[in-house]
């Protein structure tokens, strides 16, 4: 298995710790369902999409008979599907309890990072499963 499908899940299976120990503290303190953002997305950006594409890389190509088509973009979207993730979840929740304008502007920034890395897998995947390669 590639290195950066490994850490996709290793990495997700922390998100859906972290999330879901988040969802409990919500229930306990009201409070704190002002990040109901940042619980929801620890899950569906970090444990369910990472463990998708970590999953994804390495079956995907598998069962479409071709190697990947390049495994140097899997692992850039590795890098910026985290700090894109993490980067958008921490200056939300600054910017929550210490609204400026800034903080709103560089998690905007972080979340727009994220989207790259999405399209990032599009591209790599669709590229792997739709083009014919020389072999
Ligand atoms: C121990 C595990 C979990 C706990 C205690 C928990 C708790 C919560 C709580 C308290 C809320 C806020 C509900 C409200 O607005 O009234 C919430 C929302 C949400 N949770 Fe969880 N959760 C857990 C696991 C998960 C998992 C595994 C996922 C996804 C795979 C998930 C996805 C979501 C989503 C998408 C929302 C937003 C729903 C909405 O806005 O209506 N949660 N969760
Ligand atoms: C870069 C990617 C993404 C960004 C920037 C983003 C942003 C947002 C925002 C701003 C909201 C509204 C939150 C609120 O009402 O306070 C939201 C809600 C939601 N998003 Fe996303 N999202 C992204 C990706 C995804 C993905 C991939 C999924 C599912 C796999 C997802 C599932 C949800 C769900 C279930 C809600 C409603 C629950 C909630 O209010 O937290 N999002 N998203």
């Amino acid at each position: 298995m590639d290195r950066f499908a490994r850490n996709f899940i290793v990495f997700s299976i922390m998100y859906l710790a972290l999330a879901s120990l988040l969802g409990v503290a919500m229930l306990w303190y009201p409070s704190l369902m002002a990040l109901k953002f940042v619980h929801s997305h620890l899950n569906m950006l970090g444990w369910v999409s990472m463990m998708i594409y970590g999953v994804g890389y390495h079956i995907l190509p598998r069962f479409s008979g071709k190697p990947l088509r390049y495994p140097k973009i899997g692992e850039i979207q590795f890098w910026t599907a985290n700090i894109g993730l993490i980067g958008m979840l921490v200056f939300y929740t600054i910017y929550i309890y210490h609204p400026a304008l800034s903080y709103k502007i560089i998690s905007v920034s972080f979340g727009a990072l994220e989207v790259f890395s999405i399209f990032l897998f599009i591209y790599n995947m669709l590229a792997t499963l739709l083009i014919e390669q020389a072999t």
